[in-house]
């Protein structure tokens, strides 16, 4: 595939990553390790998704002497997409423990496939932080692109968009919508099917988290 098209996106092909992608993608993962595998994974991600987030210098006293550290020069605020971005959330927070988090609530409306808002709670002095919107699946795009538009809103500056597994389609949305916004994925499948499911995919995202299905 050319992804010379796909400026703004990375896909992390990290061993683990895709062996354990492996075992979500298999219909007989039971829901306690589809989400402890995706839980592992987004952990997995988080070191390349930080990799170009500024620092600045801090003075840090070791026992011995003063020297020069970094810490990150934003907070961070967490955004996951309800209800499937929650089962990335821990796995992100374990390395970012001090990040805070918002939600946003949406839903593929059966019909049309067009997002359906029914929540959105952001923590204050958002468009002074580094905000990463976490949904495993991006499929037309269509959710990720209106909760992009939601945190823009807020006068957001510095937004990541992380997921799991993008279809060629929603990557399109997405960098035709919000160029400037870089998106991270652990893999970029073939395409979607009549019913916007990604193929090959792993499935629903959200009814194997919770075992809804
Ligand atoms: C899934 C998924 C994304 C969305 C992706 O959510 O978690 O939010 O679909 O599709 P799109 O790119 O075509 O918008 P769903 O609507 O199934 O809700 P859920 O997480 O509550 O199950
Ligand atoms: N949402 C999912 O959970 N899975 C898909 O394949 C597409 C949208």
């Amino acid at each position: 595939m050319n992804l010379e098209k796909y400026p703004t996106l990375t896909i992390i092909q990290h061993p683990l990553i895709q062996t354990k992608l492996t075992i979500l993608r298999d219909v007989n993962t039971d829901n306690y390790m589809f989400r402890t595998l995706l839980n592992q994974i987004a952990s997995l991600m988080v070191y390349e998704v930080f990799r170009n987030t500024d620092t600045v210098e801090v003075e840090v006293s070791t026992p011995l002497e003063t020297t020069t550290g970094y810490k990150l020069s934003k907070e961070i605020t967490l955004v996951p997409i309800l209800r499937a971005g929650l089962g990335m959330v821990s796995g992100i927070h374990q390395l970012i423990p001090r990040a805070r988090i918002g939600h946003i609530g949406l839903y593929r409306a059966k019909n049309t496939l067009e997002p359906v808002e029914y929540y959105t709670k952001f923590p204050p002095n958002l468009s002074e932080t580094k905000v990463i919107l976490i949904d495993p699946m991006l499929a037309t795009g269509g959710s990720a692109s209106a909760a992009l538009t939601f945190i823009k809103q807020r006068n957001v500056k510095d937004i990541s968009f992380v997921c799991l597994v993008a279809a060629p389609e929603g990557v399109e949305r997405i960098i035709a919508d919000h160029p400037e916004v870089p998106i991270f994925t652990a893999a970029l499948d073939r395409e979607l099917n009549d019913h916007a499911y990604i193929l090959p995919g792993l499935g629903d995202a959200g009814d194997r988290i919770y075992g809804t299905e």
